[in-house]
């Protein structure tokens, strides 16, 4: 990871948001060589002390630990046209993450140590953020053998999925998860049946009849979510469900969890935000696997943030060049970018009243750590911190053509936004700031 020198700030008078410590209060919090000494209602510092360190007036500004997002694809090693570990972890902490979790789908796959190792040490050279690599379930994504999970564990792995594509085979999707359960590696799941989505360009319903568009029905998310429960239930092994979708996958969840069966799960801010009727233009920046649902679906997933069903937010940015993208709505390449959209996405969610400040960020810092076991997600801690300064008024009209991402397949480019990472720290030191000196 490029690192700056580990910082000395004293950030007045914020709104500290830490929800594993229960803490939401003014705070001033001193931040001495890279590590929260102190966080207090009111810090008195010496004059010798305040000459050594940068003091910034926070006030309205919300403090919380630095931002997870557990579903990022990141192109490289492969497809680095359409965006690098450095391109898109510059995204990532311009948007207000410290951590991505990055896919397997690249080209090789990461089915190996060596593309894991890969990854870890290009993300030590040029990544502006921790990167989290996920390994392949199986080997080349095939869906056929699985992929050495053991080493992919000890090489720094910390999950295994075969993101982009389902697993068809339930035993395969079985041994998978009894492997992972003796690494104690989470299993996420693309929940796709590939044959009932047969090939479907978007949602099946209303919309999808009138477009003249094949449709991927509801069923095609929910009958593997259901299988891979019931498989989860019975391997014992901790299963996380990714881009959550649909109202039924949401009950599925609710319903299995209450049984006492290992889940998480986590959707992404098109899933609350956008419904299939974007598609009415045949845009193809709108055209996602899954596919946006209805209005139905979007009102449950709301409803399973709130009640905990839901425990993350992850982005899925999954960038894509002009070339893939800007053609026939048919031939145009699945997914949209995230990175630096979902904040105030995710804020909507608090002004709306679904979730409160701490409930929003719980699900994109201390939930999704938890649910990779990695040590981070919360102010405390001995080590470099991992910090995000968010200024959670600011308005502006979010304009794609200024990311830092290399893809601009943003459906959300031209929107009026409110609420904006102002300063990323990570390891302690500056990784991105819109202070202006
Ligand atoms: O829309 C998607 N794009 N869904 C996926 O599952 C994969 C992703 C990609 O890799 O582009």
């Amino acid at each position: 990871m490029q690192r700056g020198k580990s910082g000395n700030f004293l950030f007045r008078n914020g709104r500290v948001i830490d929800p594993l410590q229960g803490m939401d209060a003014l705070a001033d919090v001193l931040i001495w060589e890279g590590r929260v000494a102190e966080i207090r209602p009111r810090l008195e510092i010496s004059r010798e002390r305040l000459a050594e360190l940068q003091e910034m007036d926070m006030t309205g500004k919300w403090i919380v630990p630095g931002l997870i997002d557990m579903h990022v694809h990141l192109r490289e090693p492969g497809e680095e046209y359409k965006e690098t570990i450095a391109s898109g972890t510059r995204a990532a902490v311009a948007g207000g993450y410290v951590a991505v979790a990055c896919m397997p789908n690249t080209r090789p796959v990461n089915d190996s140590a060596t593309v894991t190792r890969f990854i870890l040490e290009r993300a030590e050279r040029e990544g502006a953020c921790h990167v989290l690599p996920v390994g392949a379930i199986s080997k080349g994504l095939q869906g056929e053998s699985l992929s050495e999970i053991g080493e992919l564990r000890a090489a720094g792995a910390v999950a295994v999925t075969d993101d982009g594509r389902p697993i068809m085979d339930s035993l395969l999707m079985r041994r998978a998860l009894e492997y992972a359960r003796i690494f104690d590696l989470p299993v996420i799941s693309h929940a796709e049946d590939s044959r009932l989505s047969h090939g479907g360009l978007m949602n099946e319903g209303t919309v999808s009849t009138m477009l003249g568009l094949r449709g991927i029905p509801s069923a095609a998310e929910e009958v593997m979510i259901a299988r891979d429960l019931i498989l989860a239930e019975l391997a014992q092994c901790r299963l996380h469900i990714a881009h959550v979708s649909t109202a039924g996958s949401v009950r599925l969840i609710r319903q299995a969890r209450e049984r006492g069966v290992p889940v998480t799960a986590e959707t992404a801010p098109h899933y609350f935000t956008l419904t299939d009727e974007a598609l009415m233009g045949f845009d193809p920046v709108f055209k996602v696997n899954p596919p946006l649902r209805t209005e139905d679906d979007v009102q449950a997933i709301k409803r399973g943030l709130r009640d905990g069903t839901l425990d993350a937010i992850a982005t899925d940015h999954a960038p894509h060049s002009v070339l893939e993208k800007d053609t026939e709505f048919e031939f145009a390449a699945n997914g949209m970018i995230g990175l630096e959209s979902a904040l105030p996405l995710i804020l909507d969610l608090v002004r709306a009243d679904i979730l409160t400040p701490s409930e929003a960020i719980a699900k994109v810092s201390c939930n999704p750590a938890r649910i990779l076991g990695v040590p981070l997600g919360t102010l405390q801690t001995r080590e470099p911190v991992n910090l995000t300064v968010i200024d959670p008024d600011k308005t502006y009209i979010l304009d794609a053509g200024q990311f830092e991402s290399k893809s601009r397949n943003c459906p959300f480019h031209g929107r009026h936004m409110q609420g904006q990472a102002l300063m990323t720290l990570v390891k302690g030191s500056i990784a991105y700031s819109r202070i202006t000196p």
